[in-house]
Order: C-alpha cells, then structure tokens, then sequence
C-alpha cells in the first residue's frame, strides 16, 4: 500500500511512525514533512493548503490511502477533494470537520443534544455582546468562532478586559473572519483531559486518555501554546469517568452528527474539562491532538492501517482498540520566544543518541535539514517522547532523553507531568 501523509508537525511524525510498522505499507510520502519525517516517508513539498496539487500528487503517484493531520485542510476540505478523485481518504468531509471550525455550531449541537458543556451565548453583533458582559459572572471566556491557530479563546478576569477581547476579535478582526461570531462561555474549573477517538459515522471507539500542557511556562504560566508537552493515560480519567462519558457525550456525538447529515469519519478529539458536576466538553477537534498524538499512538497494538481502514469503510464495530498497559511521556522543546518571536536555523545536535533507543521516540515538528546538517524550522522543534511502566518512570526517561539533544535557544518546560504527584 502506499500511504500519503498530510502535515509537518511532531503529530504527522508519530502518525508516519505508526504507519510505518504496518506490514500492509511498503511506501509513505508525507507532504510536506519535515527532517524526522524524511527518514521514514519520502517528503513532497506541496503544503497542506495546496488541494490542487496535492490531489495531483495522490493520483499520480497511485496512493492507496491519504491520512490528513492538520485542522485547516480538513475544515478546507481536503477529505471532499480527495474523495471527489477516488483517494480514499482518513479525516471527516467538511461538513463534519465544521465540529471544529465553528464553534458555534458545535455549542449548538451540543445544547440541541443535551451533551454536557459550559453556559454560552453566540453573538454576531459587538454591540449585543459588549451589553451582555455588563451583567455576565467574572471569569469569563470569549472564544472566536472560527480557527485561530489554538489562540482564539480568551479568559477574562475582569470586565475591562472581556471588552477588549470583544473589541480585538469582533472588531480589529485580530483572528480575521474566525471572529465573525464570538462565543461567551462559562468558565469551567477543573482538570482537563484529552480523550481520542476513531469513528466510522456510526461506531465510536475510544483510544487511551492524555493530558497536554498548553501554557509556555512553568506551572501554567503565560500564554497558550499548541502544546508543550503530554501524558498518557490521565491518571485522573477514571473508568467511571470513562462510561458516564462514553454514554453521554462520545456516543451521543456522533449520533448527533449523523441525525444532522454530516457523519463524522475520522478522529473526534474531546477536550474535557473535570468539573464537579461531572466531565463537561470544552472543545471538539476533528483529527488527532498534537503533541497527543506522540504519546497515544505509541501505545497502541493495533495495526493503524486496520483501523483506519475500517472507520473509512464504516467497519469500525468489528475492531477491537487495544493499548499497552504502560504510561508515556512527551516534552516539547521550542525555540526561546515561542509563541511568539522566536529564530530559526539552528543546527540540532545529538538526534544520533535516539538510534536503537527502544521507548524512546524523537518527534520532529520545526525541523528541516540544511547543508549545515538538520536545523530548527519552527516554534516547537521537537517532542521527545519515552515510554514506561507507569507514568513516573516514563517521565523520568523523557527528561533524560531531553538532555540528548541541543540546540541554541532550546527551551522546554520543566514540569510536564507534574500532575501524576498529585493523583
Ligand atoms: P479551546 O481551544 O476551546 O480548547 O480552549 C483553549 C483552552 O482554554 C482550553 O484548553 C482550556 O484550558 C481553556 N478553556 C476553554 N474553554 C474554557 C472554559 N469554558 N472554562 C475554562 N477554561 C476554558
Ligand atoms: N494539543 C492540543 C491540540 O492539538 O489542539
């Protein structure tokens, strides 16, 4: 089989690595890649927005599957261009990816479902919204509608700065059209988890829990990043968790939309917050979580080729999800100044230490190889990923791989996993 991946990040690299130990598979491109990626996938510099020609590129080269990481191409529609051509394709059609890219909608069918999320109110005019907040309970959280690179939802403390943030999103436009509309929402308290799931339109199946780490700094500090770092499982998902869950927002989900006429094919990623009522949902996302994904996937002992084929073919009832019984860790090393204004072009060193090192996994996001050797490409530049027995052993091996490699302006939080002390 030949296998096209779409994407360039740590969560394409883990997907390519899964997709790699399949016997079914004798060849992966990856479009566009990166340096890590490069060694088991031939990359294409087509970017993941170029439909046209990445769709050029699928039938030509006779690819037999095309899996797509990012959320933009998919709430592009990038799974409705490749279906169109006959490439069978993993990742939902744009009529079901909108369960990320409006958040409004998935609000919506959330109160329309009765699955259990925050308060809210959906405005398209800055006047009714800026009205509303005078009589609204503080914190409170303002979310662009559309995608906004993670960066689109604001906590407010204070009303002088949920006036801002209206102003910034619905007027200066600071996420573009995504703050056409503006959802505001009851803050939530409690731990968050992040559950993954495959569906087939139909069936539902939960892959293992894990837990990202989105702020910059030490200890939650600073501003909100893709992901700084993971674990797997959450020590806090418990099985009662797991079934008040299952039964009352995964399942009734992807009932929901299939009732609305956009079945859901693909990765359903719940992001979760454990309040005191019980587990809310506080965002959908329509592919795999990145750096989840680094930590999952290396815990699962099904062929992904097997389960990705049978959500596309609507068979995913036959399959049987089946995890390790172990815990894996993923730090996120960035350049100094991510999110922000950060530099690029550093040459990595030590990537070598990882050759032969079973459990322990160097995911590439911001690479590329230059004649200098492999350099820095991006704000987070790898995730370095180990396994264990438990959680605390499989941190431990992390932050020993963590010092294997270097490059100047390397920045990682120190803390990730901090959490497991307190379960
Ligand atoms: P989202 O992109 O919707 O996942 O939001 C980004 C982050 O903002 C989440 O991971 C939470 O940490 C936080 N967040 C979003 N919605 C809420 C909420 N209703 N209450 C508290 N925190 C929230
Ligand atoms: N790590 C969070 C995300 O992928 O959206």
């Amino acid at each position: 089989m030949k296998v096209l991946i779409v994407g360039s990040g740590g969560r394409e690299h883990a997907l390519a690595y899964s997709v790699s130990l399949s016997p079914k598979v004798d060849k992966i491109f990856c479009c566009p890649g990166n340096a890590g990626i490069a060694e088991i996938a031939e990359c294409v510099d087509i970017k993941a927005m170029e439909f046209d020609r990445l769709v050029w590129f699928a039938k030509t080269n006779e690819v037999d599957l095309c899996i797509i990481g990012p959320d933009d191409p998919l709430v592009g529609g990038l799974a409705d261009a490749m279906q169109e051509a006959k490439v069978p394709v993993f990742g939902p059609l744009k009529d079901a990816a909108i369960l990320e890219g409006s958040k409004a909608f998935s609000k919506d069918l959330m109160k329309k479902y009765g699955i259990p999320t925050s308060a809210y109110e959906v405005f398209d005019d800055p006047a009714e919204a800026l009205k509303y907040l005078d009589n609204a309970r503080f914190p409170i959280v303002l979310k662009a509608d559309g995608l906004a690179l993670g960066k689109g939802v604001l906590i407010c403390e204070t009303l002088d700065q949920a006036r801002n943030g209206v102003k910034e999103i619905m007027l200066d436009k600071k996420f573009g059209t995504a703050g056409n509309k503006l959802v505001i929402e009851e803050f939530l308290k409690g731990r968050e988890v992040s559950v993954l799931t495959f569906c087939d339109g139909k069936t539902i199946k939960v892959m293992s829990s894990a837990q990202d780490h989105k702020r910059i700094g030490d200890g939650d500090t600073g501003l909100n990043t893709g992901g700084m770092g993971t674990f797997s499982p959450s020590p806090f998902y418990t099985k009662k968790i797991d079934e008040y869950c299952r039964k009352n927002i995964y399942k009734p989900t992807v009932d929901a939309m299939q009732k609305e006429g956009r079945p859901f094919k693909g990765v359903i990623f719940f992001g979760l917050m454990l309040t005191e009522d019980g587990p809310k949902v506080l965002e959908y996302n329509a592919r795999f979580g990145d750096p989840e994904a680094q930590v999952v996937l290396i815990r699962m002992k099904n062929d992904i080729i097997d389960v990705i084929m049978a959500c596309i073919e609507g068979k995913l009832s036959r399959v049987k999800l089946e995890f390790e019984d172990n815990a894996a860790v993923c730090v996120c090393i960035a350049e100094n100044g991510y999110p922000v204004k950060y530099n690029k072009g550093h040459v990595i060193t030590g990537l070598e230490k990882f050759d032969g090192m079973d459990g322990y996994f160097c995911f590439h996001a911001g690479t590329k190889k230059s004649s200098r050797g492999i350099v820095t490409n991006g704000g987070r530049v790898l995730g370095i990923t180990a396994k264990g027995p438990d959680l605390r052993q499989a941190r431990a091996n992390a932050y020993e791989a963590v010092t294997w490699v270097d490059f100047e302006g390397k920045y990682y939080r120190k803390d990730i996993g901090k959490a497991i002390d307190e379960a």
